[in-house]
């Protein structure tokens, strides 16, 4: 059965090809490749996973319905797995558009094309960030959203696109709200790759809300395996949080990098920054009663892994 996976040269979808691929499966992967970040390093994700004859790249924007379409009637893909979209909170603030296409109409069309083509299996990946700033914690998927960002407010209109398209339909859906996902060749823009490149180019650190924020931040081989797991059995719900619901503070996350990186480095403390949340810390029950076996990385090890493979690497 061939899986098809959108956003394939990105972070996550990256690592879950690569799982998938292990496991001898047949993956179609699409992706703009796009230059919100280093295009080197999409390239040279997927120059890796090019090497596997199973998988199958197609560089196109998944706004193109027509295109999109012809991929479905010939590699007839019964799982997808919608993992491309525009990331980033502070960026929303400066290019909204970029959001509006990638993230809401991408899902529009993506959904579109595979409710015609009669997918059994749709997993799309959402965000911690629907919260918003919450004054209950540990969040629970019932908590009201309450996007700040038009980051934020993409996603969530996407969550609603994907619900709308397949609740009367055969095809089975999930929604994951995934909380900060770290690990090797890890997203440049974020909070640890940003930093580990600034040691790199002896630049000073920017801590925003001057360290004080909270992270819940999730390895993502954990988030892989999760993923992973909805092709041997299907959750009953219908929007569940992947996080490890043990939130972080950052200057704790800093002290953890100095540890491993064992290089000095300057850091600058920034007040309150518009449009950042100050603390995500998710509740994972409902992750952990929807499938068996859900385990979780602690941060000293996920850390030490990431910061490794970035000495090694460069990303
Ligand atoms: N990494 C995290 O911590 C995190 C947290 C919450 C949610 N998410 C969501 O998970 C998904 C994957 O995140 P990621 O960290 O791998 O991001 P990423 O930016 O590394 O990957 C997204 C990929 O999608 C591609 N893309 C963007 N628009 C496209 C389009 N219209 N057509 C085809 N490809 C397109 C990009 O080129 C990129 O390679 C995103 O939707 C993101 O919003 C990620």
């Amino acid at each position: 059965m061939t899986i098809l996976v959108t956003g394939s040269s990105g972070f996550i979808g990256y690592h879950l090809i690569k799982e998938l691929l292990k496991k001898n499966k047949k993956v179609i992967g699409i992706d703009s490749h796009n230059n919100y970040y280093s295009k080197k390093i999409k390239i040279k994700r997927f120059e890796i996973l090019r090497k596997n004859k199973n998988y199958k790249f197609i560089k196109l924007s998944v706004v193109n319905e027509k295109k999109l379409d012809k991929i479905f009637k010939v590699f007839k893909p019964k799982i997808v797995f919608h993992l491309a979209g525009q990331p980033g909170v502070l960026y929303s603030l400066k290019n909204p558009k970029t959001y509006f296409i990638n993230n809401i109409l991408a899902t529009k069309s993506i959904c579109k094309i595979s409710k015609k083509n009669n997918i059994d299996k749709f997993i799309f990946g959402s965000s911690s960030s629907v919260y918003g700033d919450q004054i209950k914690f540990p969040i629970k998927e019932t908590n009201k959203e309450n996007p700040k960002n038009p980051y934020a407010k993409t996603k969530l209109k996407s969550e609603k696109i994907v619900e709308n398209s397949f609740k009367r339909t055969f095809t089975k859906f999930v929604i994951f709200r995934f909380f900060t996902v770290y690990g090797p060749f890890g997203r440049p823009d974020m909070f640890i790759h940003k930093f580990l490149n600034s040691i790199n180019k002896n630049k000073k650190i920017s801590l925003y809300n001057n360290g004080l924020n909270f992270r819940d931040f999730t390895y993502v081989e954990d988030v892989i395996k999760i993923l992973y797991k909805t092709l041997k059995s299907f959750p009953q719900s219908r929007v569940i949080n992947i996080c490890r619901s043990k939130p972080i503070k950052t200057t704790y996350l800093v002290n953890l990098i100095k540890k491993n990186f064992k290089k000095k480095f300057k850091i600058n403390k920034v007040g309150f920054v518009k449009g950042e949340m100050l603390k995500t810390h998710g509740c994972n029950k409902l992750l952990k009663k929807s499938f068996k076996n859900v385990k979780f990385t602690n941060i000293s090890l996920g850390l030490k892994k990431t910061v490794s493979f970035y000495k090694k690497y460069g990303y």
